[in-house]
């Protein structure tokens, strides 16, 4: 054998003893190189997942802190009112009004007097004087098309709907805004009461809780049910008229004063006529 063949030779098997040892420690230490690997792979999961959790939170974080900067000011700027955690977007209040915590407005005008008990979301109304809606009230509830349209979801619809990731669609065929809701004075809605929107309801009316209601309520009319149904009137047709002449819920806050014990009685209530 010559010179070189001998040491390719010797290389060869050092190779071989090498690779040998190799598989040895492998065979050996596998499952735990494997396990160590598992563990690496397992973090870097998880450091993607904290990340994403993290700008998670980041954004809540700068939505939650711009809630409370809503809140804050619409307190400072509304000293009459009592206004809990609730979320405000575009909301212009009166005097005396008060939101419970856990309510959502959206693009809402509240009269004097009213308030909105915990838990309810509102979007585009309109609500008068002295009202006093019940917790877990909704008012204003997104369209989808129900005509013509094959589909009801926004892939078919709309470009910009908040609820579809992919759309089929670079236009909007159908207007999926809310409906605005008009609610005159003193009306009373119960719990847990749905308005669609687009309706009106007369002052002095009462929905009954767990109604649905969906088409517009006359003044001092009770209706409950789903879909809502007239149930009685709270007074007379004649009392009503008077009621409604009066336009108490305009009065002067010292008028009303004055006026108190006809509240206590509609036999009492002469309309502000004092003679
Ligand atoms: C409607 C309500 C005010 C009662 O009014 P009322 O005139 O005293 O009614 P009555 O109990 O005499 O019942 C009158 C009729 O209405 C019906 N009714 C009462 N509550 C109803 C409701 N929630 N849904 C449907 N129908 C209702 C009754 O079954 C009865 O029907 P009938 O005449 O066929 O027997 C009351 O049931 C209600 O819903 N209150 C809301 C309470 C609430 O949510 N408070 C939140 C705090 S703001």
């Amino acid at each position: 054998m010559s010179n070189a063949l001998f040491i390719f030779f010797r290389r060869l098997r050092s190779l071989r003893q090498r690779l040998k040892i190799a598989f040895h420690i492998f065979l050996k230490r596998g499952a735990e190189l494997l396990h160590l690997l598992e563990v690496e792979r397992q973090r870097g999961t998880e450091r993607q997942y904290l990340a994403e959790i993290l700008h998670q939170h980041q954004e809540v974080a700068v939505t939650r802190q711009h809630e409370a900067d809503v809140l804050r000011r619409a307190s400072e700027n509304n000293p009459t009112c009592r206004i809990f955690s609730a979320a405000l977007y575009d909301v212009v209040l009166g005097k005396h009004v008060a939101i419970h915590a856990g309510t959502v407005l959206s693009k809402v005008n509240i009269a004097d007097f009213s308030f909105i008990a915990r838990e309810s979301t509102v979007r585009n109304a309109d609500i008068g004087k002295y009202c006093s809606i019940g917790p877990s009230v909704q008012i204003g509830l997104d369209p989808h098309p129900t005509r013509v349209i094959v589909s009801t979801h926004p892939a078919f619809y709309s470009n910009d709907n908040l609820g579809c990731v992919t759309t089929f669609r670079e236009n909007k065929i159908f207007d999926d805004s809310v409906p605005k809701t008009v609610l005159a004075n003193d009306i009373w809605i119960g719990t847990n009461v749905i308005i669609p929107g687009g309706i009106h309801i007369g002052t002095g009316a009462i929905i009954a809780a767990g109604s649905v209601v969906v088409k517009d309520v006359p003044p001092y009319a009770v209706v409950g049910g789903n879909p809502a149904k007239i149930i009685r009137y709270r007074f007379s047709e004649k009392q009503i008229k008077q009621l409604i002449e009066s336009e108490w819920w305009d009065w002067p806050i010292e008028k009303i004063r004055q006026h108190i014990e006809e509240f206590s009685d509609i036999e009492k209530f002469r309309g502000g006529v004092t003679s």
